[in-house]
């Protein structure tokens, strides 16, 4: 008799590693909630530097996680997006993959209180069930209990390159060297960070996708799935 597919998958990774392409392909497939919790982190970054913040100022940073409603719906545009981004209802989610917001969001992920105020939302979006949630600590803090939990790895060569590609498709242009120092950056920041850093959880499988395809990652997780 076939088995049902795990209810919560937990996907989680280094930036650009796939997550996002292998999550909503997934979540289609299943016909589950794709949720990239990055994508909330983007947010209160974006806010932050509209508003003039300084980046190291946690007092602040934090008061505007809590107080910004974030929205991450299925997308109602087919431009690309995987899902729709909203603050306070405007949609912000092509302003989220900007540079600064690269630059600046893993420092505003590290604080306690914007990972605090951010997590909750999270779990009990997770804890309904049927989602694929995507991030850098699903699987460790989020939800724990995840019923499946794969965790994408790929040098950050591959990683750069991937992302510049995207980029290039969507604005035209990009420096390859920025995103590469950028990814290291964030990986960097991300993984030492002493809340919820990135690390793979001790019952994750781990995938390295140097030399896969999309769709190689994607057929082992489904067949883990099944
Ligand atoms: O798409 P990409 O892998 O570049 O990044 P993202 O998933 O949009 O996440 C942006 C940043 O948010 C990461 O570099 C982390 O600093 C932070 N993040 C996090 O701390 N925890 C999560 N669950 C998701 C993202």
């Amino acid at each position: 008799m076939p088995t049902s597919p795990p209810s919560i998958i937990a996907i989680d990774g280094p930036a650009a590693s796939g997550k996002s392409t292998l999550g909503q392909r997934l979540a289609r497939e299943l016909d589950y909630l794709f949720f990239d919790t990055g994508a909330m982190y983007r947010a209160v970054t974006r806010v932050a530097v509209d508003r003039g913040l300084d980046i190291g100022d946690e007092a602040a940073i934090e008061a505007v996680a809590r107080e910004i409603r974030i929205d991450v719906l299925p997308p109602s545009k087919d431009d690309g997006r995987a899902a729709d981004v909203l603050v306070d209802g405007r949609d912000v989610t092509w302003e989220i993959r900007g540079r600064k917001v690269d630059r600046n969001v893993s420092v505003v992920a590290a604080y306690k209180g914007v990972r605090e105020a951010l997590t909750d939302p999270q779990r009990r979006i997770a804890l309904r069930g049927r989602v694929v949630m995507v991030g850098r600590d699903i699987g460790t803090v989020v939800i724990p209990e995840a019923d499946l939990k794969i965790y994408l790895i790929a040098s950050a060569e591959e990683r750069a390159r991937r992302r510049y590609e995207e980029i290039v498709a969507r604005r035209g242009a990009a420096d390859h060297d920025e995103i590469l120092a950028g990814v290291r950056e964030r990986d960097r920041i991300d993984s030492t960070r002493h809340h919820a850093p990135l690390r793979p959880a001790s019952d994750a499988v781990q995938i390295n996708s140097d030399g896969l395809t999309a769709d190689q990652v994607y057929e082992r997780v489904l067949a883990l799935c099944h």
